[in-house]
């Protein structure tokens, strides 16, 4: 819920004091404490929330446990299919102001924002449409006299943990499996974009969920890892770095909490001599351009075979330069500013990493030029090259517009320079040679591989990380197991009395 204070005249440098939905209250945090969202555009905050503390995340998990204990619980699946879907109309009916919202708290283009708001309510009315048909198993006669059957019961209480850069997408990946599986959550999104899920849990009331199925706490990691502690929790699902994850993991294991993680990568985009150069070069530009390189599947590393290195990056470097910066509400605008002031700190200092490491920076390099973009943490479309795969460049996550290229002399090259990562989330195969394209996909070690593309994602596809990129997957059936413990109910048909001292 929302309540404006100190309005300057300008529409988005008014300041928004909101509040956390705990079990169907609009609340501050106990202690009082509150945090501010800054809009990275005009670099001036424009909301406020509270930060939760360990009283409001036992209160959140409190809340959650008794919805569940409670009418939720109660609630068919058939029933939750509707609600959930009650859910996804009104999302696609406020899918503008989600849109403005969460392009205010990142600075990511309003027209992704406002793509990636009108394609939620697709996984919401895909899970729905599963929440009665999650069905459980019946073993054909294990034994004699015996009858099994297994049913498929929701996890319980789940945290869901959000990174700052496509926080209702990723939240939905979570919350729409789920719910239909029959759990109940409490939702920490991130520090540096907190208002667009307030604003979304104004949707779930309306909606009709009962109080504390979906609650939403705001605060920063400390608040994450109180969420992840708490003994009460039974899943966490969380989106974000490697690092943290690694952390949240742990924090899960000290009390059995169920994990999935959706973390970091590295992800090479390799473009073979045969491939389409001109769609190549477009794709290359989609991978780590697009969202201002801060996507997890980025494709950071362009690996490019040596024939056709210096033709594919006049294109790549041509498209860069030609980059229109800008007001991320404004439709023309291609690249919106880096996030928040830390972010842009950590993309600036790798590419002095980058020059230390001797690297050439072809394009960019730093802070825009443009005066227009001094009050904006604009950085420029930047390309390196002379960069080696073991250089840090290329094995670290930059979470920015930066490109590292890579040439490679054959497909063995380019495999195995692709997979020398401890990352495995994404990769781009550009060939026209079919037999190649599936050749080399079936042997990149990672969780989504793009043929001819890039930067693809749809509720029905499996999606997540190889190696330290995550663990489990989202979207698609496989999702909603994820939510779900399996149990197993032995029925005896007989009624003779057995040897007691003989496993069954
Ligand atoms: P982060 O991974 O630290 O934060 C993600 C979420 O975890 C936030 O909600 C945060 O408050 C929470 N969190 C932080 N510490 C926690 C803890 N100990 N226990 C539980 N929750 C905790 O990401 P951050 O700091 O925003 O960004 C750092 C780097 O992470 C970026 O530079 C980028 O490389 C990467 N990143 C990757 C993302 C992805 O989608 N793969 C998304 C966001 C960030
Ligand atoms: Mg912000």
């Amino acid at each position: 819920m929302t309540t404006t204070a100190n309005v300057t005249g300008n529409d988005r440098a008014v300041v928004t004091r909101q509040h956390m939905l705990i079990g169907g209250e609009w609340v501050d945090a106990v202690s009082g404490e509150t945090s501010e969202s800054i809009n990275p555009y005009s670099g001036r905050a424009w909301a406020q929330v509270p930060v939760a503390g360990a009283e409001d995340v036992d209160r959140a998990v409190k809340q959650a446990r008794a919805a569940l204990d409670g009418v939720w619980g109660q609630t068919s699946a058939l029933d939750r299919g509707r609600m959930i879907r009650r859910l996804s109309a009104l999302i696609a009916e406020n899918a503008e102001a989600l849109a403005e919202a969460e392009t205010t708290d990142n600075g990511k283009l309003l027209r992704e924002m406002r793509s990636q708001m009108k394609s939620l309510p697709d996984w919401f009315d895909y899970f729905a449409g599963l929440a009665d048909k999650n069905e459980g198993t019946t073993p054909p006669d294990p034994k004699p006299n015996m009858f099994a059957y297994t049913r498929r019961e929701p996890v319980g209480v789940v945290g869901a943990i959000l990174p700052w850069n496509s926080p209702l997408l990723l939240m939905s990946m979570k919350l729409a499996p789920g719910l239909a599986a029959g759990c109940t959550f409490v939702v920490k999104p991130a520090e540096q974009t907190p208002v667009s899920t307030l604003k979304f849990a104004e949707l779930v009331e309306k909606a009709g969920f009962p109080p504390g199925v979906i609650n939403v706490i705001t605060g920063a990691g400390e608040t994450g890892r109180l969420l992840a502690a708490h003994p009460d929790v039974d899943k966490i699902a969380f989106t974000g770095s490697t690092e943290t994850g690694i952390k949240v993991i742990k924090t899960a294991a000290d009390h059995m909490a169920r994990v999935t993680m959706e973390l970091g990568g590295k992800s090479p985009n390799i473009v073979f001599a045969d491939a389409d150069l001109a769609a190549a070069a477009n794709g290359v530009v989609a991978g780590i351009f697009a969202a201002t390189g801060q996507t997890c599947v980025a494709g950071s590393r362009l690996l490019v075979q040596r024939e056709v290195h210096d033709q594919l990056l006049e294109l790549v470097a041509t498209r860069a330069r030609t980059i229109k910066m800008g007001d991320p509400l404004d439709a023309q605008t291609e690249m919106g500013p880096i996030a928040f002031r830390e972010q842009f700190d950590k993309v600036a200092g790798y590419v002095d990493i980058a020059r230390r490491e001797g690297a050439t920076v072809l394009v960019g390099g730093g802070r825009s030029p443009d005066p227009a973009h001094a009050d904006g943490l604009f950085f420029q479309p930047t390309i390196l090259t002379d960069v080696t795969n073991d250089m840090r460049i290329a094995q670290e996550e930059i979470f920015g517009p930066v490109l590292s290229v890579i040439p490679f002399d054959d497909e063995e090259e380019a495999i195995r320079i692709a997979n020398d990562t401890q990352y495995g989330l994404g990769a781009g195969i550009w060939t026209n040679n079919v037999a190649r394209s599936h050749r080399v996909a079936h042997r990149i070690k990672a969780g989504s591989v793009f043929i001819n593309t890039y930067r693809m994602l749809g509720f029905n596809v499996p999606f997540g990380g190889f190696k330290r990129s995550g663990l489990g997957r989202e979207n698609g059936i496989e999702a909603i197991r994820a939510y779900t413990e399996t149990k197993s109910i032995w029925v005896n048909l007989s009624e003779e009395t057995r040897d007691p001292f003989v496993l069954g």
